[in-house]
């Protein structure tokens, strides 16, 4: 464990994907179409991701003590994630989010996610030497707010790059993250909670990102939706619009998004080139139902090719 790369921090659940052409009316039903069963939550897809693109990755979330529990550890094992820091909670059911996915790429998810399924300051302290040991400590903040705080406190205390995901959902402790923040990426949503508003064009994307950069973290990713993401970073800034990937699902990309950034920046690549490699592992994200990443080589240089010149 000493020697992971990547530390992720955030939910573990089951993902139930369903692809139907359309989502019927009460009173109707619909065939599925396709059906995918994955091991899922956004901390376990970061840690997919830094996996897959070659990093040693390891896993700090919450499982139930159920077989769904002991099924999601097997499967991240089986994708060389370490999974030791893995809270398995008693008496707790897992978490499991169905994402119901039309042909037009629309997606609902009915999530099941138990509190004792979110970490606590308690569960993070007692992970305090895997946070302490990882190159990098990426919190994705769907978790409580004092949870992922101690989190990315203790990464930072011992000098680990702490990357944040998404946006505190009680804003009164964004400042205190950003402040202990390397690096921040956040889709519009997530922005609009951060600063006000969502970004509505390149140039306000730009913008939020030089607002959230005064706020601690040398580098920001910001979602602009339908056109691409903003990077700022204190003395450059760089707006990547989209691949030109038909979407079947977007679910996943901003974590693969956030993954690669993290896997670029620990290999010590220029800031431009760890964000045209964070569009690309989104891009090669967006193609597939569900939010499992599949970042092989082949996928990611195909996308690079696609994304236009910034
Ligand atoms: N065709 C595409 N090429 C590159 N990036 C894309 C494409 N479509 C969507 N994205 C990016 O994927 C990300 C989705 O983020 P987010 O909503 O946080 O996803 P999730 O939380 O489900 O992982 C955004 O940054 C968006 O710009
Ligand atoms: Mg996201």
């Amino acid at each position: 464990m000493a020697d992971l790369d990547v530390l992720v921090v955030g939910q573990v659940a089951r993902d139930l994907v369903l692809l139907v052409d359309d989502v019927p009316e009460a009173g109707r039903s619909a065939p599925v179409r396709r059906r995918r069963e994955l091991l899922g939550g956004k901390g376990a897809n970061q840690a997919v991701a830094a996996a897959q693109l070659g990093a040693r990755a390891g896993l700090l979330g919450v499982v139930g003590d159920d077989e769904v529990g002991e099924h999601l550890l097997a499967q991240a094992r089986a994708d060389g994630i370490d999974v030791a820091p893995v809270v398995r909670r008693r008496g707790v059911r897992s978490g499991l989010i169905v994402d119901l996915l039309d042909a037009r790429g629309r997606w609902r998810y009915l999530e099941d996610l138990p509190p004792a399924t979110l970490l606590t300051p308690a569960d993070v302290a007692g992970a305090g030497a895997a946070l302490r040991a990882a190159r990098a400590v990426l919190v994705q903040l769907q978790q409580p707010a004092d949870a992922a705080l101690a989190a990315a406190r203790t990464a930072r205390e011992t000098g680990r790059t702490v990357v944040l995901d998404g946006a505190p959902p009680d804003p009164a402790t964004a400042d205190a993250l950003l402040a202990a923040a390397d690096v921040l990426r956040a889709d519009a949503r997530e922005t609009a909670l951060l600063v006000g508003e969502a970004p509505g064009d390149a140039t306000a994307g730009l913008a939020a990102g030089r607002k959230l950069v005064r706020r601690g973290p040398t580098l920001v990713a910001v979602e602009v939706p339908g056109e691409g993401n903003a990077f700022v970073w204190p003395d450059g800034q760089l707006f990547l619009p989209l691949s030109d990937t038909p979407t079947v699902d977007s679910t996943g990309a901003g974590d693969a998004f956030v993954a690669a950034l993290t896997v670029a920046l620990l290999r010590g690549e220029p800031t431009e080139g760890a964000a045209r490699y964070a569009v690309a592992a989104a891009g090669a994200t967006v193609g597939h139902p569900g939010g499992r990443p599949a970042l092989s080589p082949g996928a990611l240089a195909d996308q690079l090719d696609r994304i236009p010149a910034g």
